[in-house]
């Protein structure tokens, strides 16, 4: 939660500035106040009275205006917030906050600032890959500004490329990790999450009955504990948690090359339910009947092991925990499955249909590590998950 925290929003002239409107409601619902300054080109964009009406405040525009100068100046606005946060960020704004000027509010305000600020940069991915924009970061850097984004893809303009300004929840996850000083602040943390679906078809697949509750427990659990968390979840029943970066994927393959790209991490728990194999000889058009009553022959391939995958790597995390999902012999199979894949910890839980645990609210588990196996007593999946966490942020402290 961000409850008692304050950000002043600075919501510049971008097509994405309409994702600033989301990003209100994400940090009012995290209980923070959100004082927005619209400039000039952002209110090409979006109103003024969708934005003071989200953020429940006034929004602030004119650098000259007289019935602010006598309630608060720009120098005391300025300064009100926990954090300035400029979305979109665009290649304008950072070249005025790069060579100190103040012509408008919102440079003004961002010269006149004591406090952190953090820049969600927007922009056609020509002028974010120009030099002059490049130089600016650099020099934006250099000042201590901090950036969430831009990401890669398809952009308003119609081309693609680095520019796009990042998800609100992603702008969410990196302003928690500038004002919740939790035991986890400043450590990135990667979580898988979910089942995998491996396709027979366009429209068939492969896949089992995780529903990704416990890998988004513990993932909000490590940001509620101020972790930057990459949570990489296949296609789940319950929804992702806010204040992390979500990265959705479908099948192990995908799942493996998305959490690869979010190396380095301090940390990661791979909590995935990973398909083990998948159809070798898939279909790109739906299988159809053929009419002889014969049903069509599957021929499999294994899965990359993620975890396993990770433990080797050259940017092997410092804390890596695996799950040992296992309906018999559980602490033996997870034992094994500790060493076979060369994680650190293993949380073992007894899948069977019996225990209600997959799927269920509540889960049992015995964590297993070089030291020793620790039986935890039954509880819900949150508080393993917290539990789990507290675990994580001393490990990461010794
Ligand atoms: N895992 C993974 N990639 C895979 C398979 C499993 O990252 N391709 C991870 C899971 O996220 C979990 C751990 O490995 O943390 C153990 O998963 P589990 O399904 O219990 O084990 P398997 O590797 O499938 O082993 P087995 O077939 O012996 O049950």
């Amino acid at each position: 939660m961000l409850s008692g925290k304050r950000v002043l929003l600075i919501i510049g002239g971008g097509i994405a500035a309409y994702k600033s409107l989301s990003l209100i409601r994400l940090l009012r619902g995290q209980g923070c106040a959100v004082t927005p300054v619209l400039t000039q080109a952002g209110a090409q964009f979006v109103t003024p009275l969708s934005v003071s009406a989200l953020a429940g405040q006034k929004v602030h525009s004119a650098l000259f205006d007289l019935t602010d100068e006598s309630e608060m100046g720009h120098i005391e606005l300025s300064r009100s917030a926990d954090l300035i946060v400029v979305a979109p960020a665009t290649a304008d704004l950072m070249a005025k906050m790069a060579t100190g000027r103040a012509e408008d509010l919102a440079s003004t305000l961002l010269l006149a600032t004591d406090t952190p600020v953090l820049l969600a940069p927007a922009m056609n991915v020509r002028m974010w890959e120009h030099p002059a924009t490049q130089r600016n970061l650099a020099v934006l850097r250099g000042d201590g500004i901090r950036f969430v984004g831009p990401d890669e893809g398809e952009m308003a303009c119609g081309e693609y490329g680095a520019g796009r300004m990042a998800e609100p929840e992603a702008i969410l996850a990196a302003i928690r990790a500038m004002l919740v000083q939790g035991p986890l602040a400043g450590q990135h943390i990667i979580v898988t999450s979910g089942p995998t679906q491996e396709p027979i078809d366009p429209v068939r697949y492969i896949s089992n009955r995780s529903s990704g509750a416990q890998g988004a427990a513990i993932a909000a659990a490590l940001r509620d504990l101020g972790a930057s968390v990459t949570f990489v979840t296949g296609p789940a029943a319950v929804p992702a948690p806010d204040g992390v970066r979500v990265v959705a994927v479908e099948t192990a393959q995908e799942m493996l090359a998305a959490v690869e790209a979010a190396l380095p991490a301090s940390a990661a728990v791979f909590a995935a339910a990973v398909a083990d194999w998948r159809v070798l000889n898939a279909a790109s058009s739906k299988v159809k009947k053929d009419g002889t009553g014969q049903a069509p022959a599957l021929q499999f391939v294994e899965n990359p092991d993620i975890l396993a995958t990770i433990c080797r790597g050259d940017a092997r995390p410092k804390l890596v925990v695996g799950f040992a999902a296992e309906t018999d012999d559980v602490l033996g199979h997870a034992r094994a499955k500790r060493l076979r894949k060369g994680c650190d910890w293993i949380v073992a839980n007894d899948v069977s249909p019996h225990t209600g645990i997959m799927g269920g609210v509540e889960n049992s588990v015995t964590v297993i590590s070089a030291e020793g196996e620790e039986t935890w007593p039954r509880m819900a999946k949150d508080a393993v998950a917290a539990k789990l966490a507290a675990r994580i942020a001393q490990a990461l402290h010794d």
